[in-house]
């Protein structure tokens, strides 16, 4: 079975109420329990994480071998400039799936460029949670590929 490690990063916990036109109004509660569903249905064991720290991003990161096979992250703003989650993608090797609920490339200039993407296999943004059961799909796809594609 593929084991899956869900990482949510900064204020992803206020989902439901914070900027409900930009992010929707489904609380992270019933985001995490549509990922459940959807693992149980690809057959993915899933174990999802949320802070608002980036320390503990990164250690949650450096952990994820232990226990999984793939990592789907959301690293929220600290996509925008976190080299040291980047790093930590980088170090553990683990195939990763970067994901945005919202079309980082309709906003902001400043939300077009992600430090973190280039350490992950790919990316998938603007989909709301469901942007999280697409990164499923990939995770199943990542884990049984030898990373050519
Ligand atoms: C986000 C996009 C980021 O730019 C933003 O800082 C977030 C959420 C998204 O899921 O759309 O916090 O990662």
């Amino acid at each position: 079975m593929t084991k899956v490690l869900v990482i949510h990063g900064p204020n992803l916990n206020l989902l439901g109420t914070r900027e409900p036109a930009i992010y929707g109004v489904t609380a992270l509660a019933q985001v995490n329990q549509r990922i459940r569903q959807a693992a149980e249905s690809l057959g993915i064991a899933v174990e999802i994480v949320q802070s608002n720290h980036e320390g503990e991003l990164v250690e949650a990161i450096q952990k994820a071998p232990e226990t999984a096979d793939v990592i789907i992250i959301n690293p929220a703003a600290y996509t925008h400039y976190s080299i040291a989650i980047r790093d930590a993608l980088q170090a553990v090797r683990l195939p990763a799936v970067e994901v945005h609920l919202s079309n980082v490339y309709a906003r902001e200039e400043f939300r077009h460029r992600s430090v973190t993407a280039g350490a992950c296999c790919g990316q998938i943004t603007g989909f709301g949670p469901e942007s999280y059961v697409l990164a499923l799909h990939a995770a199943k796809f990542l884990a049984k590929s030898d990373g050519t594609l």
